[in-house]
């Protein structure tokens, strides 16, 4: 059993949890890009838990997650972990892969009285190790059997009696009681066959577009037909919601490269304190790592491996050789040829030369259009406008600006799709949408999960400024040169 040291304990997990489903939700899906479709099924059940619903005599609730490598399913679990319990190693993971021989199945639940070596195998799934994953905040365990396609048969079986009632019957006769757990089991069965099926359709197009509700379901389609084949069904019939994961689009990606870099200098902050320094990644750099990155057959993982062969470890190498002086700027950018990126560091006190932050404002109505120029024109911003959505992907195209302010009706076009285009475009780019009306809860949704932001008509001028300032501290650092 490892646990993977992946995260840091997050500011928002010191208030207590959500209270709402699609606060839960809206959460989790921060932190597990481009998967609510996933987090919709799972967090009914940490609902009902909290609320005394469960039913008695099984587990919370027993999902299987299904999907390519690196899409998220063990990361989802240690999301849970964080925002129920504030740490994401509140959870009993146990790695399948380390039960793939029937004997070492006694491991997880010691071996009878009696037998040799009886005393020093403690059970790794024993009452005591499920309770310790629980926190005062929460009484709900999270127990993963990560990549459940490993394990040997007769650890399948006896999960079987967990799925069931709840209670695992150990080696030395005592029970464990998963009543308070929710189960998670992940597996990437049918990978192989799935990167067949996305292949076609991923030209340089399809790369960049959402995986269409069409592709997921046959997705869905191939991936149950794999845990057909391997499981059994009484295994199967006890799972509460078999969920499979969407193969991460370029938006998606970019989100997972923004949030790294952020972690990065969070590491940095902490871990060499007074030492410390600003990381200034230019757009190109973004862009070189997030092509680099990507990669149908392992996700995310060739994302964050990229960052770390290209960024982490020659700044780490700069960092020891004493080559960055403390409070220095460090810039990322590209090398000539394109080939690498090239890490610069501008000691604090040295003049550099800031391109003013750019705006585009996209909005049908002339007088609004006129104002909001002159506020942002005001506050020391290069500011091009535009009336309409088509004008807005041609002055976009062409200037890339840091920051665009969309108003949602524009004539047949709508500005949340314009926002999506635009972070497909460029997907660090900060989009704020402005509306009069209400958007439809999907569209809510999709502006919570891009994080894109809604500005209520009226406002202030005020409250525009203060969207913008406080999302352009990244801006900032990207349009610095
Ligand atoms: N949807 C996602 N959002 C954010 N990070 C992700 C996502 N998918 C994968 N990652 C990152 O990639 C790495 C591997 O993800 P993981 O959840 O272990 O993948 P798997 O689907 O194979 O279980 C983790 O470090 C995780 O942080
Ligand atoms: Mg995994």
């Amino acid at each position: 059993m490892k646990n993977k040291d992946l995260s840091v304990t997050s500011p928002e997990l010191r208030v207590k949890s959500p209270d709402s489903p699609d606060d839960l939700i809206a959460l989790l899906s921060k932190k597990v890009v481009g998967q609510s479709a996933a987090m919709k099924h799972i967090v009914p059940y940490v609902h009902m838990f909290q609320s005394g619903l469960s039913p008695e005599g099984r587990p919370a609730g027993v999902f299987l997650l299904l999907g390519l490598t690196g899409t998220g399913k063990t990361r989802t679990v240690e999301a849970i972990a964080e925002v129920l319990h504030g740490n994401a190693k509140n959870l009993l993971k146990i790695d399948c892969g380390e039960f793939q021989m029937e004997h070492e199945v006694a491991k997880l639940i010691g071996s009878p009285p009696g037998y040799l070596g009886h005393r020093e195998t403690q059970p790794m799934l024993s009452q005591q190790q499920v309770d310790t994953v629980a926190s005062p905040n929460c009484p709900l365990s999270l127990v993963l059997f990560d990549e459940i396609e490993k394990a040997a048969p007769s650890l399948t079986r006896l999960l079987l009696g967990i799925l069931d009632r709840a209670k695992l019957r150990l080696g030395d006769n005592t029970t464990v009681d998963f009543e308070k757990s929710l189960i998670f089991f992940t597996s990437n069965l049918g990978a192989r066959e799935m990167i067949r099926e996305i292949n076609p359709d991923i030209g340089f197009q399809g790369r960049l577009q959402r995986p269409s509700a069409d592709l997921a379901s046959r997705m869905e389609g191939i991936a149950l037909a794999a845990v057909r084949k391997r499981f059994s069904p009484e295994f199967i019939n006890r799972i509460d919601a078999v969920v499979t994961y969407h193969p991460l689009d370029s938006v998606s990606l970019a989100t997972i490269l923004d949030q790294n870099i952020a972690e990065l200098q969070n590491h940095v902050n902490t871990r060499l304190g007074a030492r410390c320094f600003h990381l200034e990644a230019l757009p190109e750099s973004l862009a070189f790592l997030l092509k680099k990155g990507t990669s149908e057959e392992y996700g995310a993982r060739e994302l964050k491996r990229t960052i770390h062969r290209e960024l982490t470890q020659p700044l780490a190498t700069l960092v020891a050789a004493g080559s960055i002086p403390p409070g220095s700027r460090v810039m990322v950018s590209l090398s000539q040829d394109q080939t690498s990126l090239v890490i610069t560091a501008i000691a604090g006190g040295a003049a550099y030369k800031r391109r003013p932050l750019s705006i585009l404002i996209v909005d049908d109505n002339k007088d609004l259009l006129l104002f909001l120029e002159q506020l942002m024109k005001k506050a020391g911003w290069e500011v091009l406008t535009a009336p309409s959505a088509e004008k807005a992907r041609e002055v976009f195209a062409r200037s890339t600006p840091s920051t665009v302010l969309l108003d949602y009706v524009l004539g047949t076009e709508d500005g949340v799709t314009l926002g999506l285009q635009i972070q497909l475009m460029a997907g660090y780019t900060d989009v704020i949408i402005m509306t009069g009306g209400e958007l439809a809860p999907e569209e809510e949704m999709i502006c919570r999960e891009r994080d894109m932001p809604i500005l209520r008509k009226p406002f202030l001028d005020v409250d525009v400024l203060n969207i913008i300032r406080s999302r352009s501290h990244k801006a900032a650092a990207r349009s610095a040169s």
